[in-house]
């Protein structure tokens, strides 16, 4: 039975207070080393939301400071009387400090620094962590901490999904390396997708996943506990599961340039997979002059003009091999010419067609597909 108090209690926080495992942290990170040892030598990483008291991603690189090369990690949080979510006390870490101010703890955000070996321990690790709080709350918005992202060559952070637009745009001005996650749907943002389309924002190797991660309350939802415990891990200790959340970058890694393996219209038809494709080829848009290919695996490698396919796809992107020209909804959907849709047609979806949106007839009848990213093989 789900518990009113602590579904209220996630509501309130407004899904923003959630912290990312080490393991996944690890996992991203591992990939733009393979690709790239040197992506983090000689660098300056900001962490804009985040306190090593909670935060793995500080943990993360403080622990990995002297493997990846770093120059120095800037690490701020936010204050906890500005957070939606208010149920917090101040840790040993912080009490038993030097910098202690009771006045301070709740009100003002920090700052943890790293960039040498401050306890002669011989190596640079978290321990060498130093701290002070900042003039405001850390809001990443503020003068102070966008002072910090200039100074800054990579971000790196999960930062509150309802900012996630306002975060993207914050990282673009300041003309910044990221990496960062974010929910699936932020694909469709019309501050984010004209960023993927142009190359300057793409999928990180984690893409659309189902998160675990730990939060300040519970979800006592049985498809959560059970999810969560399936995933090693105790739901009594407060881990939820988020699904569809993508790493976002503009990072290089590997993947990011492997073409897909794909097999022409005709042997798709013939051999294919997708049972759709079988039965019908491909259908053709009423109101786009492309086709709709309704999996990844049948896109046709020989099909020159513009396909519709599913936003999967961006998992699998690989620039050298396909233009994006744009997306086949709403008000993206309406700005690179998706027509209208006639009212008969409208009629027999019965309110499940917006303007904007693509559509085609299957047997005879109007159907909208399931979010399609219009895309075009590379001459
Ligand atoms: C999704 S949590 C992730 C925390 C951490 N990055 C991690 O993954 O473990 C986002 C954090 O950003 C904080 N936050 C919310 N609004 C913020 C803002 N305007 N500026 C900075 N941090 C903010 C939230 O309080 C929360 O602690």
């Amino acid at each position: 039975m789900a518990n009113n108090t602590n579904l209220g209690a996630a509501k309130a926080a407004k899904n923003d207070e959630f912290y990312t495992q080490y393991a996944d942290i690890q996992k991203e990170i591992n990939a733009y080393l393979e690709y790239n040892p040197d992506t983090f030598r000689d660098k300056t990483v900001l962490l804009p939301c985040d306190d090593p008291e909670w935060s793995n991603f500080t943990r993360f690189f403080a622990q990995n400071f002297e493997r990846l090369g770093l120059k120095r990690l800037i690490s701020t949080s936010y204050a906890v009387e500005s957070k939606k979510y208010k149920d917090y006390e101040p840790t040993l870490f912080e009490t038993e400090s030097p910098w202690y101010d009771a006045d301070k703890t709740r009100i003002k955000g920090k700052i943890f620094e790293l960039t040498r070996d401050t306890n002669g321990s011989g190596r640079i690790d978290i321990d060498d962590l130093e701290w002070h709080y900042l003039e405001g709350d850390g809001d990443f918005r503020s003068p102070e901490v966008c002072a910090l992202r200039d100074q800054a060559d990579i971000i790196v952070t999960n930062p509150p999904f309802s900012l996630f637009r306002e975060f993207v745009a914050w990282i673009v001005a300041g003309k910044k390396h990221f990496l960062i996650l974010g929910h699936m749907n932020a694909i469709h943002y019309k501050e984010v997708f004209p960023l993927i389309q142009t190359n300057q924002v793409w999928s990180g190797i984690g893409f659309n996943l189902s998160m675990v991660y730990k939060a300040p309350y519970e979800n006592l939802l049985e498809a959560n506990q059970k999810y969560v415990r399936s995933k090693g891990y105790n739901p009594d200790d407060r881990y939820i599961k988020v699904p569809a959340v993508c790493w976002f970058t503009n990072l290089e890694h590997g993947r990011r340039h492997e073409p897909l393996k794909l097999m022409t219209a005709r042997d798709n038809i013939r051999f294919g997979k997708n049972k759709d494709v079988k039965e019908r080829g491909y259908l053709k848009y009423e109101n786009y002059d492309a086709i709709d290919v309704p999996s990844v695996e049948s896109i046709p490698s020989d099909y020159t003009g513009v396909m519709g396919v599913p936003d999967s796809f961006l998992g699998q992107y690989c620039p050298e091999q396909f233009e994006i020209v744009g997306l086949g909804s709403g008000y993206l959907g309406q700005s690179i010419g998706v027509g209208g849709i006639p009212k008969e047609h409208k009629q027999q979806m019965r309110g499940h067609s917006a303007a904007g949106d693509l559509y085609m007839l299957v047997g005879g009848m109007p159907k909208v597909p399931y979010s399609r990213i219009l895309i075009r093989k590379k001459q």
